[in-house]
Order: structure tokens, then C-alpha cells, then sequence
């Protein structure tokens, strides 16, 4: 699965994005260290602070099947410029960075390539809790 296949996913799951308040319809594709690829959407909300982000969406429905280690995520939506993930979404994808997670964004033109360890610098996880 490269860059290009796995945001090509990104780019076709927005199209069930649930985006009635924002217009903003956002998908993304999660590959897992052993090959599989969870797509999610944003879903949002008449009480706004209930809206799921695409990129969790992926991630808890990854977790809920038994797939909590990843090593790529890729993010579309349909606004011109890229979607880079949000604050919170970063932190949930870092609870599950077995080293570290590739972020790709882009569209049908452009691709782009972050690391994860990058986007969300001098953070505060896991191993903080254990003291480690
Ligand atoms: N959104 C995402 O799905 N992912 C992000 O990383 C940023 C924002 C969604 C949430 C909301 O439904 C819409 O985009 C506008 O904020």
C-alpha cells in the first residue's frame, strides 16, 4: 500500500462524510502494521461538540476490530487547501504510534508526507503515566 493508494481511499470514503453544519467533508484511510485499511469519516452533530473527526472515526474503528498498531494515515477532504489533522486527533493517533505514524495529506493532485512525532512535538503520552 503506497502514499498515493492509501490517500485515493481517503479521498473516496469522504464522499460518506456526515457534514450537514460544516459542509466540510473529510475522509481518512489508516493502514495497521499488518496490511488492513480502516476508513473513516467525519460525523457530525446538531450539538456540535459531539462531532467525530474522519481521523478517529479510522482509529476507533480499527481498535474496536482488534487493530491497534499503525503505521500510516492518510487525510482528504473537499476544501481546496489540505486538511492537516486536528489537535485532538493527533493526540488519539499517538496512543497508537507503535514507533511513529506517516500522515499523509493531499488530494488528487498533490501528495504530502508528515511524521506524526513532527506534528505533535514534546507530547505528553503513555509512557508519562508509567513514569517511564
Ligand atoms: N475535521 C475532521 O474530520 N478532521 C480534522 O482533522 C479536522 C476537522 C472535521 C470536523 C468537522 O466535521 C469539520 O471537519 C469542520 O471542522
Amino acid at each position: 500500500m503506497n502514499n498515493r493508494q492509501l490517500l485515493d481511499m481517503a479521498i473516496a470514503a469522504k464522499e460518506n462524510a456526515y457534514a450537514p453544519y460544516s459542509g466540510v467533508s473529510v475522509g481518512a484511510a489508516l493502514l495497521t502494521t499488518t496490511g488492513e485499511v480502516y476508513c473513516g469519516v467525519n460525523v457530525e452533530n446538531a450539538s456540535y461538540g459531539a462531532t467525530n473527526c474522519a481521523e478517529r472515526t479510522a482509529v476507533f474503528k480499527a481498535v474496536s476490530e482488534g487493530h491497534a498498531n499503525f503505521t500510516k494515515i492518510a487525510i482528504a477532504s473537499n476544501l481546496k487547501d489540505v486538511i492537516m489533522p486536528c489537535g485532538i486527533c493527533r493526540q488519539v493517533l499517538l496512543e497508537f504510534a507503535t514507533s511513529d505514524i506517516e500522515v499523509i495529506v493531499g488530494d488528487a493532485d498533490t501528495c504530502q508526507s508528515y511524521m506524526l512525532s513532527d506534528l505533535l512535538p514534546n507530547s505528553f503520552n503513555r509512557c508519562d503515566l508509567k513514569g517511564e
